[in-house]
């Protein structure tokens, strides 16, 4: 890989490599910008191929958050650690707290969280060594709630846009995954009076949400061509492709999963066939404002109080589209990198 060239791309502002040879520490930092404030991102832990597999990711992830924490109104940018090892053998206390010292040495330029392979107890570890760390014990709790919640706010924002009301009760919906995300979402949606299908590979998950809430169980594949107005992907990735997106009989995407396109065409295809698709980083935003909070001083009041803006944020992402005659994915892009120029400006000023 040619770094200088792979950051000139997309104009990440730094990629550091620490090492520390008796805790085999391998990890690798992208700071994409800090324009808006301190980079915020996820530490992940994998066995990668090669170190240039682990850099892409760090590259690719670090560029993804700087969008999502714009289109949020946070007042930080993107970043992403990826260490290289083994979670389940290699991650140990002084690993950690190696880790930890190398954040530190960043001068607040990045602020570490959770991500995939890396828990709570392993933001205490860092945290021991630096402050630039959230979602410790203590701390905001868990994401996921609030990721729902915000995913709500979402999904009256594009019923508004599609049929001209927000009333959820007049709605049905079928929820890809019943986890942390999906089963607060599927929760909240039958509390408001929304007919609910749901699905997930863990079948224990499920006959808890058909006990708890009422909602209707459908096989695996089924969720794609259920009849029903939303479809709300909150597993994984890349399930709106060139397969799924001719099954679909929903008039909306609107879910908390990340990824959901496997492709920017894969959204355009989905525009073509009149369904409206809640940009997958705005809507799942929730999660990270409440995280976010933390920085301020956490308040779950608060918190709850600005998930709420995502109604607003989907709002403005379907008047862009729709002025500037673009998909909604290019919509929040736009909207992204504008609020980032515009505040950029603002920091060039000399007052
Ligand atoms: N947790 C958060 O706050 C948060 C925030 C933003 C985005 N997300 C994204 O939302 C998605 C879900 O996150 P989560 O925290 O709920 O994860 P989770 O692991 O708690 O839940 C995922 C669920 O999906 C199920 N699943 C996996 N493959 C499936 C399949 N093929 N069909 C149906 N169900 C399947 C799993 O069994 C599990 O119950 C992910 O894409 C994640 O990146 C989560």
């Amino acid at each position: 890989m040619q770094l200088f060239d792979a950051l000139t791309t997309h104009d990440h502002e730094q990629l550091t490599l620490f090492h520390n040879r008796e805790q085999n520490l391998r990890c690798i930092i992208a700071i994409h910008s800090t324009v808006l404030g301190p980079a915020l991102g996820g530490v992940r832990m994998w066995p990668y191929a090669g170190e240039d597999e682990a850099i892409e990711e760090a590259l690719h992830a670090s560029r993804a958050m700087t969008y999502k924490a714009a289109i949020a109104g946070l007042n930080h940018g993107g970043a992403k650690a990826v260490i290289i090892g083994n979670p389940e053998t290699d991650k140990t206390e002084p690993l950690l707290r190696a880790l930890g010292r190398c954040i530190g040495s960043l001068n607040n330029r990045f602020i570490a969280m959770e991500d995939v392979d890396t828990t709570v107890d392993d933001m205490d570890q860092l945290q021991v060594e630096t402050d630039a760390v959230i979602g410790a014990h203590g701390g905001s709790g868990d994401p996921s709630p609030f990721t729902a919640l915000g995913t709500l706010h979402g999904i009256r924002a594009c019923l508004n846009r599609k049929y001209g009301h927000t009333d959820i009760a007049r709605a049905s919906f079928a929820v890809q995954g019943a986890g942390g995300v999906g089963y607060h979402l599927a929760r909240l949606l039958r509390d408001a009076g929304a007919k609910v299908f749901v699905t997930d590979i863990n079948e224990q998950r499920i006959e808890a949400l058909v006990d708890e809430c009422g909602v209707e169980a459908v096989p695996m594949q089924q969720i794609y061509d259920v009849d029903a107005n939303v479809f709300a992907p909150c597993a994984m990735g890349g399930i709106i492709n060139e397969d799924t997106v001719p099954m679909l009989k929903c008039a909306i995407v609107a879910g908390g999963a990340n990824n959901q396109l496997e492709s920017n065409e894969c959204g355009t295809l989905l525009e073509r066939r009149g369904i409206l698709y809640a940009p997958d980083y705005a809507i799942n935003a929730g999660g990270l404002m409440n995280s976010a909070l933390e920085l301020d001083g956490y308040d779950p009041d608060e918190a709850r109080r600005r998930v709420a803006t995502i109604y607003s944020i989907l709002t403005r992402i379907f008047e862009i589209a729709e002025r500037e005659n673009v998909p909604s994915w290019r919509a929040a892009d736009l909207l992204a990198e504008r609020r980032i120029a515009a505040l950029g400006q603002i920091k060039l000023a000399h007052y």
